[in-house]
């Protein structure tokens, strides 16, 4: 790898653009194209994305022309542009000279030309050509003044491969990992069902041809496939940061895709982005929980929000349009959360292949008059207005966290039980709502990170707790490091800290080896408790309840339902501060607290309603003197942002009907609006208010 230091992204301005494909079209649209930018107020054009065949027709021989002719005519146009490298579809000429380059399914047959993404992550002579094109590209372009961004290939991500090549390199990984087949076989647990190994070669990566999958072979399997893919992005960064130093790179993720472990991939790109697709009439708080992981993984740095439909999704069940004012209200939402841009698929729709019929800010129309067209011109106006208040800020500093592991989410998936459901990010997304609906800023926090801003951490279902005894998984560098979050959590809330944790935590090592001695494992001591058993009955049927005891905590009722998951919890220093109130272990404790050091652990056994959690959690910000962004705001999400002396209240009305919400005793200056706004703030159907706060 390049040792051409990494380049930072700086925030100084707010990017209104998208995917741009000029490589479709002939010289009198792309001139249309230029001057519809205009009006819409685009600065920024995502371009190149799966363009190798048109960049390289042939092996060796390129064709700048068309690309040559884009960064001109942008540029006279002050659009910058976001360079793509094309690794993410590939030219029928590369697959039919080197049927290699195709991913191996997990059954051994070698996939065909077809699709885009569906390449081998180790084949020599993908990443040979990957690295050529990438090379000529930014030798090319690296100088050009418009050049803003790298945007390596594109979503990253399934198929795996199960070649040869993939497997050996996947055996070297666990060889790294575990040093002996000793400690691999214990840890995997080999002599259940006779699955020792005697030699690395042995090792098959988990498939439908082996049968049902081995809990720590296919937790490592994924790990691995999440290393290689992030291997593969430092391949084609590395070309790009020796050329091109002074370009920030990026990629687009993609939220909580299960496939990788983004925080991995966070470490070695400059700024994140990412692509979101809710449903329309999803839950807001889904979408705000996403950009709090998307952000987190790089500890809240600024990111981008590469690509939102401005209308349509085609692939969804059904292609709802947008409502007017709803892409708007989700585009501020994400600059709310820290993104320094509001970015589309696509900026004109093609005119065939699949996803012509997916929304675009130029519809087949082509239109200035259209809803969608206007809607975006509207917008891209207001983030002009917007810029010099909003650019150069971060989000406010939280200082409620919530712990999410991609790891842990695996494990706890592939586990073998209780029961069917695996809602890890189900559970952390409810969690996160309890707080949201009461616009107390919280953040997704990486295990590794740093805790110290936080007074509050919620680890939902830490179904594993990394021991420290293995290196972290990854790349080699990130192979030297230990973590022994047990220690670390520990020593968190002896300082200074309330935490919380839940049923079905504290079960396994990295390893997904359950821990001896009793559950919660490395916390027990921490929680002062130890579970005995874990009930897990089909939800809905015949729910418990929680009954908070008569001195528990303040603000809560005196019941709430509770379902699907019952620890039997064991006291053994806790102070008990709820019971089950059904069933043959009504009486027994369900909720938890232990004092340890300064701080104070809270366990929750069961699955508790929604407003089981929005009260439990307003009673503990409360007590520790956390405020609300916006107090009494039914259906309004209040954001802020910070820097430069300047305080930007961000306010969101998610309900497709008015809103009011106070402002306490603040006021400020409407951004958009140019007027002065104190007291209550009204707010229109999908309406938003950006507000530089008097500070
Ligand atoms: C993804 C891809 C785009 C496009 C959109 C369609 O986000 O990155 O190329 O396929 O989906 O929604
Ligand atoms: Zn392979």
């Amino acid at each position: 790898m390049s040792k051409a230091a990494q380049s930072t992204y700086r925030s100084v301005r707010l990017w209104h653009g998208g995917d741009y494909n000029p490589d479709q079209w002939p010289a009198a649209v792309r001139a249309e194209d230029a001057r519809l930018m205009k009006l819409t107020h685009v600065n920024i054009a995502s371009t190149g994305i799966f363009a190798w065949s048109q960049l390289e027709p042939a092996p060796g021989v390129f064709d700048w022309s068309w690309l040559d002719e884009t960064f001109e005519r942008l540029h006279k146009a002050a659009v910058w542009i976001a360079l793509a490298t094309p690794s993410a579809a590939h030219p029928r000429w590369l697959t039919a000279k080197y049927p290699q380059v195709m991913a191996v399914d997990d059954r051994g047959i070698r996939l065909q030309h077809g699709v885009r993404q569906r390449f081998c992550p180790t084949s020599p002579v993908f990443r040979e050509h990957v690295e050529r094109v990438n090379r000529a590209l930014a030798e090319r372009y690296g100088k050009h003044p418009a050049l803003a961004l790298w945007h390596v290939s594109n979503e990253y991500g399934a198929p795996r491969c199960w070649c040869n090549l993939c497997a050996t390199a996947f055996r070297e990984w666990l060889e790294a990992r575990y040093g002996t087949l000793e400690a691999l076989n214990h840890q995997w647990w080999g002599t259940f069902w006779s699955q020792r190994y005697s030699d690395w070669a042995q090792i098959r990566p988990p498939s439908t041809l082996t049968g049902r999958a081995w809990p720590g072979l296919e937790l490592d399997w994924k790990r691995f496939q999440s290393h290689l893919l992030c291997e593969f992005f430092k391949l084609e960064a590395a070309t790009l940061r020796e050329i091109t130093p002074h370009v920030p790179i990026t990629t687009n993720l993609m939220g909580t895709y299960g496939g990788l472990d983004y925080a991995k991939f966070a470490d070695v790109l400059d700024v994140v982005s990412w692509d979101s697709y809710p449903a329309v009439g999803g839950d807001p708080s889904a979408v705000a929980c996403t950009h709090a992981y998307m952000r987190g993984i790089k500890h809240n740095q600024p990111w981008l929000l590469m690509e939102q439909t401005p209308s349509a999704t085609n692939w969804q069940e059904f292609a709802t349009l947008k409502p007017p004012g709803l892409m708007a209200l989700w585009s501020w939402q994400a600059i709310g959360h820290g993104s320094d841009a509001a970015m589309y698929f696509q900026w004109r729709r093609s005119r065939g292949g699949p996803e012509k019929l997916h929304g675009a800010v130029v519809e087949h129309a082509a239109s200035e008059k259209a809803r969608v067209f206007q809607e975006v011109a509207a917008l891209g106006a207001d983030l002009e207005k917007a810029t010099p208040a909003v650019a150069g800020t971060r989000v406010a500093e939280a200082r409620v966290g919530i712990l999410y592991d991609q790891e842990c989410r695996w494990a706890f998936e592939g586990s073998g039980g209780p029961g069917h459901a695996k809602p890890y990010v189900g559970t952390v997304m409810r969690h996160y709502k309890a707080l949201w609906r009461r616009n107390v800023p919280v953040d997704l926090v990486r295990m590794d990170g740093d805790w110290s801003q936080y007074k509050l951490l919620i680890a939902p279902l830490l179904y594993m707790v990394k021991s420290g005894e293995f290196p972290l998984a990854g790349s080699p560098e990130q192979m030297r490091t230990k973590l022994n979050e047990g220690a670390k959590i520990e020593e968190w809330v002896r300082s200074r800290g309330t935490f919380v944790t839940t049923y079905l935590s504290g079960i396994v090592n990295e390893n997904d080896l359950v821990y001896e001695g009793g559950y919660p494992g490395p916390l027990r001591k921490l929680l002062g408790i130890w579970v005995d058993e874990i009930d897990n009955v089909k939800p809905g049927e015949d729910p418990n309840r929680i009954v908070i005891e008569k001195n528990g905590l303040k603000g809560l009722r005196k019941s709430y339902a509770c379902d699907h998951y019952y620890d039997q919890i064991v006291p053994e220093g806790a102070e008990v501060l709820a019971r089950y109130g059904k069933n043959w272990y009504a009486g027994k404790p369900c909720l938890t607290r232990n004092a340890h050091g300064q701080g104070v652990a809270y366990y929750l056994g069961c699955d508790a309603e929604d407003s089981f959690l929005l009260h439990f959690y307003a009673a503990l910000t409360t007590a520790l003197g956390l405020q609300p962004t916006a107090e009494d705001a039914a259906d309004v999400e209040a954001l802020e942002r910070h820097g430069g002396g300047r305080s930007v209240l961000f306010l969101l009305n998610h309900a497709s009907a008015k809103r009011t919400v106070k402002l306490g005793g603040r006021s400020g200056r409407d951004v958009l609006s140019g007027a002065q706004v104190s007291g209550r703030v009204a707010l229109g159907p999908y309406g938003v208010r950006v507000i530089e706060m008097k500070t």
